[in-house]
């Protein structure tokens, strides 16, 4: 069963010419963490390469191709955790950098904090030797079109995120047993200057514990938030429930408690693993015992060898 790595592209409703994109990158990005474990690499080691795969495809809502705020500018989130002793590092509503998920990682390894926020974040990745990146590379004539059409003031503010809730995110299982969890996304299109979301909140935007299992979840944050969905799911699963059945018990509660949409993957430390979403679509991939597991819409496991 170990080792094993799951990620997500994102849950939403994905515009049928983008479908393909957002299901071949999560294969790349699967693929992409699962080689880690060839080289002696740990959970933390994959769930950040499978992370930074995603960040640089600019078919999802992180690193490059990000969704912009109201002011037409990009602002990113990104979380990772580590099941072995519970740390934690998280960038809010940082600017400039390529892979946020990479700094997420140094905030946890080279601070006492969990979380550094806009310019204290830009300011860390500098004493970091993290190179700076012009904004306008991290932007797409995609994300670029839906600011402008969702700036207009009849645009309806639910249907403009629809298409686009493509946060990215993974969770792994090392030969150890270690669990790992990361995610990163730009967050919701045209929200306000300084908006954070559920993405770098450790319980809401993911969780990692060794006894128990990983979640990373995607979907609309201030939902997430209001019911701590990935520590939800660790409830859930301390209870005895399996990685499916907590998964669909926090998502329908997410659905009927605070009418939120969303999507999760999970595993826990023996390798039984999860994808399971409340919204229309999610695209998601799975990597474990040399065959790759891959899906978009509810029902779907497709497979083929790694
Ligand atoms: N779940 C990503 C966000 O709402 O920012």
């Amino acid at each position: 069963m170990l080792p094993v790595v799951v990620v997500h592209g994102g849950a939403g409703h994905i515009p049928k010419d983008r479908a393909e994109l957002s299901c071949a990158g999560v294969r790349e990005a699967a693929r992409g963490g699962y080689a880690v474990f060839k080289t002696g690499g740990s959970a933390m080691d994959a769930v950040v390469e499978a992370v930074t795969i995603m960040e640089n495809n600019p078919a999802y809502n992180a690193g490059r191709g990000s969704v912009l705020n109201v002011k037409g500018g990009v602002e990113m989130d990104a979380l990772v955790m580590d099941g072995r002793t519970l740390a934690s590092g998280a960038v809010s509503a940082v600017r400039r950098v390529a892979n946020p998920i990479q700094l997420a990682r140094m905030v946890m390894e080279k601070t006492s904090h969990l979380c550094l926020t806009a310019e204290g974040a830009s300011q860390f990745a500098r004493a970091m030797g993290v190179p700076e990146v012009e904004e306008e590379s991290l932007i797409t004539d995609y994300s670029r079109m839906r600011w402008k059409k969702n700036l207009h003031p009849d645009a309806n503010p639910v249907e403009s995120q629809m298409g686009k809730m493509g946060t990215v995110g993974a969770v792994a299982v090392d030969a150890e047993g270690n669990v790992a969890c990361a995610t990163s996304t730009g967050g919701m299109i045209n929200k306000m200057e300084g908006r954070v979301g559920d993405t770098p909140c450790v319980g809401c935007g993911g969780y990692a514990d060794n006894q128990t299992g990983a979640v990373s979840p995607t979907g609309h944050g201030e939902a997430i938030m209001k019911v701590t969905l990935s520590r939800l799911i660790l409830f859930h699963m301390e209870q005895g429930k399996s990685p499916e059945e907590a998964s669909d018990m926090a998502l329908t509660y997410m659905k009927e408690r605070v009418s939120g949409l969303g999507g999760v993957v999970v595993v826990d430390p023996k390798g039984t693993w999860a994808a399971r979403f409340s919204s229309l679509q999610m695209s998601w991939a799975a990597a474990q015992q040399g065959q790759l597991h891959y899906g978009l819409y509810h029902g779907e496991d497709f497979t083929e060898p790694i």
